[in-house]
């Protein structure tokens, strides 16, 4: 698993992986396979950050490095890109596999020719 961010205090908070329980990401049932209650937080498994790389990444430019991915979760990032930058970047582009998947928040598009 690769998880990015342009902002290097966001991949920290991201590497740390402790979370609170209000955190939309411990909530469900489902988070419970991926994340330890500690007290009032919630830390992500081991086994779950150990197989995880966190790399700085600026979606907007070139991605030199990514390998074909079968799905990329991409919530509330691409809200920032014009159109221009979606036309010429974003995750649709470079990495996703011919059969993969690309999962965007209900507020954001790729770019969509008129
Ligand atoms: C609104 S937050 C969304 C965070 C998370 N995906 C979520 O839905 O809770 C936007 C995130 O996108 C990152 N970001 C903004 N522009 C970016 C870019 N060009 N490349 C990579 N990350 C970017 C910000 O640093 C921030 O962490």
């Amino acid at each position: 698993m690769l998880a990015t961010d342009l902002s290097r205090e966001v991949l920290e908070r991201a590497r740390a992986g402790i979370t609170t329980r209000s955190s939309h990401a411990a909530s469900g049932p489902a988070a419970r396979q991926y994340f330890q209650q500690q007290g009032t937080r919630w830390q992500l498994k081991q086994e779950i950050a150990t197989s995880s790389n966190f790399r700085e990444l600026n979606l907007a430019q070139a991605w030199p490095f990514l390998p074909r991915m079968d799905l990329i979760l991409n919530r509330n990032v691409m809200i920032y890109f014009d159109v221009e930058t979606k036309k010429t970047s974003g995750p649709h582009r470079p990495a996703a596999a011919p059969d993969g998947y690309l999962l965007l928040g209900g507020s954001e598009t790729t770019f969509q020719p008129r």
